[in-house]
C-alpha cells in the first residue's frame, strides 16, 4: 500500500481520516488525547510538505443526527493547542460551508470537519457519501488504524473516489508493529489475553493457537477456564455457555503444543468495590461466596516466569478490576512482567492502554496501538476493510 510517503502533497487539498474518537468528561473536556497525539507525526509531515489539510472523523454513536455532546469542536482545540497553530472548525463534514472554506485554503492552512457519525451514510457505507467527501480532495490519507475495522464511507468507500489513497504514518506503524508481533516474530511468541469475557476474546484465542507458542490467560475469563478444569469458582463472574468452549481450547492448545497458563491464586472479596475486604487465596480455595476479582502473586509471578525467556509479548486485557485501586495489583505486576522480560511488547485495547498509562511505565513498552476493536480484530486474523481498501487503492 501507498503511504503519505509516496505522494507529492505541496499545494495538495488532502483529506486526512483519523480516529479521535477520544473520551470526553461532562464538560466535554478531552480526558485522554493519546489519539490526537498519534497523528501528530502525519500532521507535521504534511504541514512540511506544504499540504491543505482537511481533517475528518467521528466520535462516539450519535446514530446518524448531530448531537452537541458528540461535537469535535473539544479534539479540534486540543489539536491546535498541541501543533501550536490554529486549527479552523467547521460544524459539519459536507456542503456548501464546507466547500467554501476548503476552496479558500492556503498551502498549512488546516480544517476539521464536523463528525462524520453525525450523517447516518457514513456507517452505511453510503457510496454517494464517500464520493461527496472525496471531492474535497487531491489526495486521501487514511490514519485512522483505530476504525479500520468499519466498513465505513470515509475508510472504505472514500478510497473507490479519491485521486490517490495512502496510509498515514499512523497507520503504516500500527500495521509494522503487528506484522513484526504476530506475522513474523521472533520467538518464543507469547500473548496474554485477559479482560471480561471469554466471548469477546474467543476469535482472537482460536486464531493465537496456531500462531503464539505460549499464551497467558487472566481477569474474569479467566474463571471460565477453571471452570472448565472442575474448580469451583464460587460467587466469581463466568460465562456458563462457553465453559464446554474453554475446555476445547485447553484441549486444542495442548494438541498444538501451546503452553497455556491459567492464574494459581486469585484476590477475593464478596464484591466489587473499593471498600470491599479482600484476601488472596489458592484458586482451589475460592469460597462459595465471594468471586475473584485480580490474579494474586504466585499468578504474578508463575506469569513473570513464563514471560521471562519470550522475544515477543503481545498483550490485550486487564488481568482484574484494576479500575479499584485493590484489584490493580495484577495488572500492574503484568506490566512489570513485560517491562522487564526484554521482549518486544506490543499492548492494545483499550483497558489495557489506560492500565499501562496507570503503571507510569508506558514508555517501556516498545508499541501501544491506538485501536480496541481494530488491534482485536486483527489478533483474529481478519482483514481490516479500511486496511484492504488501501491495499486495493494501489492496484
Ligand atoms: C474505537 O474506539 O474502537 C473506534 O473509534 C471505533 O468506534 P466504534 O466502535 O464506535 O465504531
Amino acid at each position: 500500500m501507498k503511504t503519505i510517503r509516496d505522494i507529492n502533497l505541496s499545494g495538495k487539498r488532502v483529506l486526512l481520516r483519523v480516529d479521535f474518537n477520544v473520551p470526553l468528561d461532562d464538560a466535554l473536556n478531552v480526558t485522554d488525547d493519546t489519539r490526537i497525539r498519534g497523528v501528530l507525526p502525519t500532521i507535521n509531515y504534511a504541514l512540511e510538505h506544504n499540504a491543505k489539510i482537511i481533517i475528518a472523523s467521528h466520535l462516539g454513536r450519535p446514530k446518524g443526527k448531530p448531537m452537541a455532546e458528540f461535537s469535535l469542536k473539544p479534539a479540534a482545540k486540543v489539536l491546535e493547542k498541541l501543533l501550536g497553530k490554529p486549527v479552523g472548525f467547521v460544524e459539519d463534514c459536507m456542503g456548501d460551508a464546507v466547500s467554501t472554506l476548503v476552496a479558500n485554503m492556503q498551502p498549512k492552512d488546516i480544517l476539521m470537519l464536523e463528525n462524520l457519525r453525525f450523517h447516518p451514510e457514513e456507517e452505511k457505507d453510503d457510496d454517494a457519501f464517500a464520493k461527496t467527501l472525496a471531492e474535497l480532495c487531491d489526495v486521501y490519507v487514511n490514519d485512522a488504524f483505530a476504525v479500520s475495522h468499519r466498513k465505513n464511507a470515509s475508510v472504505y468507500a472514500v478510497t473507490r473516489h479519491a485521486p490517490v489513497s495512502a496510509a498515514g504514518l499512523l497507520m503504516e506503524k500500527e500495521i509494522n508493529y503487528f506484522n513484526q508481533a504476530m506475522k513474523n516474530p521472533k520467538r518464543p511468541l507469547a500473548a496474554v489475553v485477559g479482560g471480561a469475557k471469554v466471548s469477546s476474546k474467543l476469535g482472537a484465542l482460536e486464531n493465537m493457537l496456531n500462531q503464539v507458542d505460549k499464551i497467558i490467560i487472566g481477569g474474569a475469563m479467566a474463571n471460565t477456564f477453571l471452570k472448565s478444569l472442575g474448580v469451583d469458582v464460587g460467587k466469581s463472574k463466568i460465562e456458563e455457555d462457553l465453559v464446554e468452549t474453554a475446555k476445547m481450547i485447553l484441549e486444542k492448545a495442548s494438541g498444538k503444543k501451546v503452553r497455556i497458563y491459567l492464574p494459581v491464586d486469585v484476590v477475593v472479596a464478596d464484591r466489587l468495590a473499593p471498600d470491599a475486604s479482600s484476601r488472596v487465596v489458592p484458586v482451589q480455595e475460592i469460597p462459595a461466596d465471594e468471586m475473584a476479582l485480580d490474579i494474586g502473586p504466585a499468578s504474578s509471578l508463575l506469569f513473570k516466569e513464563a514471560l521471562a525467556d519470550t522475544k515477543t509479548i503481545v498483550w490485550n486485557g486487564p488481568m482484574g478490576a484494576f479500575e479499584t485501586d485493590i484489584f490493580a495489583r495484577g495488572t500492574l505486576e503484568m506490566v512489570s512482567a513485560l517491562t522487564e522480560s526484554g521482549a518486544l511488547t506490543i499492548v492494545g485495547g483499550g483497558d489495557t492502554d489506560v492500565a499501562v498509562h496507570q503503571s507510569g511505565k508506558a514508555d517501556q513498552i516498545t508499541y501501544i496501538s491506538t485501536g480496541g476493536g481494530a488491534f482485536l480484530e486483527l489478533l483474529e486474523g481478519k482483514a481490516l476493510p479500511g486496511i484492504t481498501a488501501l491495499e486495493e487503492a494501489d492496484q
